[in-house]
Protein backbone atom coordinates (compact mmCIF):
# COMPACT_ATOMS: atom_id res chain seq x y z
CA UNK A 1 0.00 0.00 0.00
CA UNK A 2 1.28 3.10 -0.92
CA UNK A 3 -0.25 6.21 0.68
CA UNK A 4 0.57 9.97 -0.28
CA UNK A 5 0.62 12.74 2.09
CA UNK A 6 0.15 16.53 0.85
CA UNK A 7 3.17 15.81 -1.52
CA UNK A 8 4.63 19.17 -3.53
CA UNK A 9 7.13 19.10 -6.23
CA UNK A 10 8.30 22.47 -8.05
CA UNK A 11 10.35 22.82 -10.60
CA UNK A 12 10.92 26.85 -10.38
CA UNK A 13 7.31 28.04 -11.57
CA UNK A 14 5.79 25.06 -12.02
CA UNK A 15 4.13 22.66 -9.71
CA UNK A 16 3.79 19.05 -11.10
CA UNK A 17 2.32 17.70 -7.81
CA UNK A 18 0.59 20.10 -5.85
CA UNK A 19 -0.43 19.33 -2.60
CA UNK A 20 -1.35 15.98 -3.72
CA UNK A 21 -3.24 13.57 -0.75
CA UNK A 22 -3.83 9.61 -2.53
CA UNK A 23 -3.58 6.26 -1.13
CA UNK A 24 -3.34 3.29 -3.59
CA UNK A 25 -4.68 0.22 -1.74
CA UNK A 26 -6.40 -2.15 -4.60
CA UNK A 27 -4.14 -4.89 -6.10
CA UNK A 28 -4.35 -3.11 -8.87
CA UNK A 29 -4.43 0.95 -9.30
CA UNK A 30 -4.59 3.64 -12.27
CA UNK A 31 -3.26 6.55 -12.26
CA UNK A 32 -4.69 8.68 -15.05
CA UNK A 33 -4.76 12.72 -16.25
CA UNK A 34 -3.95 15.13 -19.25
CA UNK A 35 -0.62 15.23 -20.81
CA UNK A 36 1.90 16.99 -18.11
CA UNK A 37 -0.75 16.43 -15.28
CA UNK A 38 2.49 14.91 -13.44
CA UNK A 39 1.73 11.43 -13.56
CA UNK A 40 4.98 10.58 -14.70
CA UNK A 41 6.27 12.90 -11.51
CA UNK A 42 4.44 11.14 -9.27
CA UNK A 43 6.28 7.68 -10.05
CA UNK A 44 9.48 9.89 -10.01
CA UNK A 45 8.99 10.71 -6.47
CA UNK A 46 8.07 6.96 -5.34
CA UNK A 47 11.21 6.06 -7.04
CA UNK A 48 13.02 8.64 -5.26
CA UNK A 49 14.36 10.16 -9.01
CA UNK A 50 12.74 13.68 -7.78
CA UNK A 51 12.79 15.10 -4.65
CA UNK A 52 9.67 16.36 -3.30
CA UNK A 53 9.49 20.23 -1.61
CA UNK A 54 7.14 18.99 0.64
CA UNK A 55 4.99 16.06 1.92
CA UNK A 56 5.45 12.10 2.79
CA UNK A 57 4.81 9.01 0.94
CA UNK A 58 4.52 5.38 3.02
CA UNK A 59 5.61 2.34 1.25
CA UNK A 60 3.50 -0.13 3.80
CA UNK A 61 4.86 1.31 6.81
CA UNK A 62 8.24 2.37 5.85
CA UNK A 63 8.56 6.38 4.86
CA UNK A 64 10.02 6.52 1.55
CA UNK A 65 11.56 9.72 1.22
CA UNK A 66 14.50 9.63 3.17
CA UNK A 67 15.76 6.42 1.17
CA UNK A 68 17.93 6.24 -1.93
CA UNK A 69 16.43 4.82 -5.11
CA UNK A 70 18.33 1.75 -4.44
CA UNK A 71 17.35 1.08 -0.60
CA UNK A 72 13.90 1.82 -2.16
CA UNK A 73 14.66 -1.06 -4.70
CA UNK A 74 15.68 -3.78 -1.95
CA UNK A 75 12.55 -2.89 -0.49
CA UNK A 76 10.67 -4.33 -3.14
CA UNK A 77 9.85 -1.26 -5.19
CA UNK A 78 10.19 -1.56 -8.61
CA UNK A 79 9.48 0.42 -11.92
CA UNK A 80 8.73 1.13 -15.98
CA UNK A 81 9.93 4.16 -17.75
CA UNK A 82 7.96 5.71 -20.38
CA UNK A 83 10.71 5.84 -22.59
CA UNK A 84 11.82 2.05 -22.70
CA UNK A 85 15.45 0.96 -21.26
CA UNK A 86 15.83 -2.44 -23.56
CA UNK A 87 20.12 -2.82 -23.76
CA UNK A 88 20.10 -3.22 -27.97
CA UNK A 89 23.42 -5.21 -27.76
CA UNK A 90 21.95 -7.75 -24.69
CA UNK A 91 19.78 -10.31 -25.36
CA UNK A 92 16.28 -10.41 -23.60
CA UNK A 93 17.64 -13.15 -20.84
CA UNK A 94 20.37 -10.78 -20.20
CA UNK A 95 18.29 -7.82 -19.76
CA UNK A 96 16.57 -9.34 -17.12
CA UNK A 97 19.44 -10.95 -15.83
CA UNK A 98 20.99 -7.55 -15.18
CA UNK A 99 18.16 -6.58 -13.01
CA UNK A 100 18.87 -9.71 -10.88
CA UNK A 101 22.27 -9.45 -10.77
CA UNK A 102 21.84 -6.33 -9.18
CA UNK A 103 18.82 -7.40 -6.66
CA UNK A 104 19.27 -11.25 -5.83
CA UNK A 105 22.28 -12.34 -3.74
CA UNK A 106 21.99 -15.87 -4.67
CA UNK A 107 22.70 -17.04 -7.64
CA UNK A 108 20.65 -19.62 -8.75
CA UNK A 109 17.36 -18.00 -7.29
CA UNK A 110 18.42 -14.94 -9.70
CA UNK A 111 18.55 -18.00 -12.36
CA UNK A 112 15.25 -19.24 -11.84
CA UNK A 113 13.67 -15.78 -11.35
CA UNK A 114 14.34 -14.54 -14.60
CA UNK A 115 13.42 -18.08 -16.48
CA UNK A 116 9.85 -17.48 -14.82
CA UNK A 117 9.84 -13.84 -15.69
CA UNK A 118 10.62 -14.49 -19.40
CA UNK A 119 8.14 -17.07 -19.32
CA UNK A 120 5.46 -15.27 -17.46
CA UNK A 121 5.49 -12.31 -20.25
CA UNK A 122 5.97 -15.08 -22.76
CA UNK A 123 9.67 -13.86 -24.28
CA UNK A 124 11.11 -17.90 -23.66
CA UNK A 125 11.40 -18.18 -27.32
CA UNK A 126 12.79 -14.76 -27.85
CA UNK A 127 15.15 -14.99 -24.50
CA UNK A 128 18.46 -15.12 -26.78
CA UNK A 129 17.11 -12.50 -29.20
CA UNK A 130 18.90 -9.23 -29.19
CA UNK A 131 17.51 -6.32 -28.06
CA UNK A 132 17.67 -4.18 -31.51
CA UNK A 133 15.66 -7.38 -32.78
CA UNK A 134 13.09 -7.38 -30.39
CA UNK A 135 9.85 -5.60 -31.87
CA UNK A 136 8.36 -2.71 -29.35
CA UNK A 137 5.99 -5.30 -27.94
CA UNK A 138 8.63 -7.29 -27.31
CA UNK A 139 10.70 -5.05 -25.48
CA UNK A 140 7.62 -3.80 -23.51
CA UNK A 141 7.43 -7.73 -22.29
CA UNK A 142 11.25 -7.11 -21.44
CA UNK A 143 10.44 -4.10 -19.48
CA UNK A 144 7.88 -5.95 -17.20
CA UNK A 145 9.69 -9.23 -17.05
CA UNK A 146 12.21 -6.64 -15.19
CA UNK A 147 9.97 -5.72 -12.95
CA UNK A 148 9.22 -8.86 -11.88
CA UNK A 149 12.76 -10.19 -10.27
CA UNK A 150 13.51 -10.24 -6.85
CA UNK A 151 10.06 -10.11 -4.55
CA UNK A 152 8.84 -7.13 -5.95
CA UNK A 153 6.32 -5.32 -3.44
CA UNK A 154 4.94 -2.42 -5.19
CA UNK A 155 5.51 -2.33 -9.52
CA UNK A 156 4.65 0.88 -10.69
CA UNK A 157 4.01 1.41 -14.98
CA UNK A 158 4.81 4.25 -16.70
CA UNK A 159 2.30 3.64 -19.88
CA UNK A 160 3.07 0.07 -20.64
CA UNK A 161 0.33 -0.07 -23.18
CA UNK A 162 1.57 3.31 -24.93
CA UNK A 163 1.86 2.79 -29.04
CA UNK A 164 0.52 -1.22 -28.90
CA UNK A 165 -1.86 -2.11 -31.56
CA UNK A 166 -5.36 -3.75 -30.02
CA UNK A 167 -4.28 -7.41 -29.76
CA UNK A 168 -1.14 -6.44 -27.94
CA UNK A 169 -3.40 -4.09 -25.89
CA UNK A 170 -5.29 -7.35 -25.54
CA UNK A 171 -1.73 -9.54 -24.39
CA UNK A 172 -0.91 -6.77 -22.32
CA UNK A 173 -4.46 -6.68 -20.43
CA UNK A 174 -4.73 -10.34 -19.85
CA UNK A 175 -0.75 -10.03 -18.17
CA UNK A 176 -1.01 -7.36 -15.95
CA UNK A 177 -4.69 -8.84 -14.19
CA UNK A 178 -2.19 -11.75 -13.23
CA UNK A 179 0.47 -10.15 -11.54
CA UNK A 180 -0.67 -9.20 -8.05
CA UNK A 181 -1.74 -12.72 -7.55
CA UNK A 182 1.18 -14.21 -9.15
CA UNK A 183 3.96 -12.41 -7.65
CA UNK A 184 2.15 -11.05 -4.26
CA UNK A 185 2.30 -7.86 -5.40
CA UNK A 186 0.95 -4.47 -6.21
CA UNK A 187 0.57 -2.77 -9.39
CA UNK A 188 0.19 1.06 -9.68
CA UNK A 189 -0.45 1.65 -13.85
CA UNK A 190 -0.36 4.56 -15.88
CA UNK A 191 -1.95 4.66 -19.37
CA UNK A 192 -3.81 7.24 -21.29
CA UNK A 193 -6.01 4.05 -22.66
CA UNK A 194 -9.33 4.16 -20.90
CA UNK A 195 -10.39 1.44 -21.53
CA UNK A 196 -7.49 -0.55 -20.39
CA UNK A 197 -7.71 1.28 -16.78
CA UNK A 198 -11.22 0.53 -16.64
CA UNK A 199 -10.26 -3.29 -17.30
CA UNK A 200 -7.84 -4.39 -15.37
CA UNK A 201 -7.62 -0.91 -12.24
CA UNK A 202 -9.86 -1.44 -9.40
CA UNK A 203 -8.96 1.79 -8.25
CA UNK A 204 -7.89 4.82 -9.75
CA UNK A 205 -6.25 8.60 -9.20
CA UNK A 206 -6.94 11.05 -11.75
CA UNK A 207 -4.56 14.04 -11.59
CA UNK A 208 -5.24 17.64 -13.20
CA UNK A 209 -2.31 20.26 -12.95
CA UNK A 210 -0.65 17.94 -10.41
CA UNK A 211 -3.87 17.91 -8.15
CA UNK A 212 -6.45 15.32 -7.40
CA UNK A 213 -9.36 15.51 -9.51
CA UNK A 214 -10.83 12.33 -8.27
CA UNK A 215 -10.09 8.65 -6.70
CA UNK A 216 -11.98 5.93 -5.90
CA UNK A 217 -13.22 2.69 -8.10
CA UNK A 218 -12.67 3.13 -11.49
CA UNK A 219 -15.88 2.63 -13.25
CA UNK A 220 -16.85 5.42 -10.61
CA UNK A 221 -14.31 8.05 -11.61
CA UNK A 222 -14.02 7.72 -15.01
CA UNK A 223 -18.21 8.31 -15.03
CA UNK A 224 -17.71 11.05 -12.71
CA UNK A 225 -18.80 14.64 -14.33
CA UNK A 226 -15.36 16.85 -13.68
CA UNK A 227 -13.32 13.85 -14.83
CA UNK A 228 -15.11 13.08 -18.20
CA UNK A 229 -14.89 17.36 -18.63
CA UNK A 230 -11.47 17.61 -18.18
CA UNK A 231 -9.64 15.19 -18.60
CA UNK A 232 -11.81 12.74 -21.16
CA UNK A 233 -13.79 15.78 -23.27
CA UNK A 234 -9.79 16.51 -24.33
CA UNK A 235 -9.31 13.32 -26.03
N1 LIG B 1 12.63 18.06 -14.52
C1 LIG B 1 11.66 18.93 -14.80
N2 LIG B 1 11.89 20.26 -14.83
C2 LIG B 1 10.91 21.16 -15.08
N3 LIG B 1 9.63 20.82 -15.32
C3 LIG B 1 9.31 19.52 -15.31
C4 LIG B 1 10.30 18.51 -15.05
N4 LIG B 1 9.68 17.28 -15.10
C5 LIG B 1 8.39 17.55 -15.39
N5 LIG B 1 8.17 18.86 -15.51
C6 LIG B 1 6.88 19.51 -15.77
O1 LIG B 1 5.97 19.01 -14.83
C7 LIG B 1 4.68 18.85 -15.39
C8 LIG B 1 4.23 17.41 -15.22
O2 LIG B 1 5.01 16.54 -16.05
P1 LIG B 1 4.85 14.95 -16.04
O3 LIG B 1 5.91 14.42 -16.93
O4 LIG B 1 4.84 14.49 -14.64
O5 LIG B 1 3.41 14.77 -16.70
P2 LIG B 1 2.65 13.45 -17.14
O6 LIG B 1 1.34 13.49 -16.46
O7 LIG B 1 3.49 12.25 -16.97
O8 LIG B 1 2.39 13.74 -18.71
P3 LIG B 1 2.38 12.73 -19.98
O9 LIG B 1 1.00 12.15 -20.02
O10 LIG B 1 2.61 13.65 -21.13
O11 LIG B 1 3.47 11.74 -19.81
C9 LIG B 1 4.80 19.28 -16.85
O12 LIG B 1 4.40 20.64 -16.93
C10 LIG B 1 6.28 19.13 -17.12
O13 LIG B 1 6.69 20.02 -18.14
MG1 LIG C 1 4.33 10.90 -18.22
Amino acid sequence: MIKIDTLTVQFGGIKPLDDLDAQFVAPICGLIGPNGAGKTTLLNVLSGFVRPTKGAILLNNALLLGLSPRRRVSLGLRRTFQQELVVDELTAMENVQAIADHVSRDRAVARREVGLALDFVGLSDRRNTLGRQLNLFERRMVEIAKTLIGRPTVILMDEPGAGLNESETERLRRLLVEIPSKFNTQLVLIDHDADLIASVCIETLVLDFGKRLAMGPTRAVLNDPVVRRAYLGRE
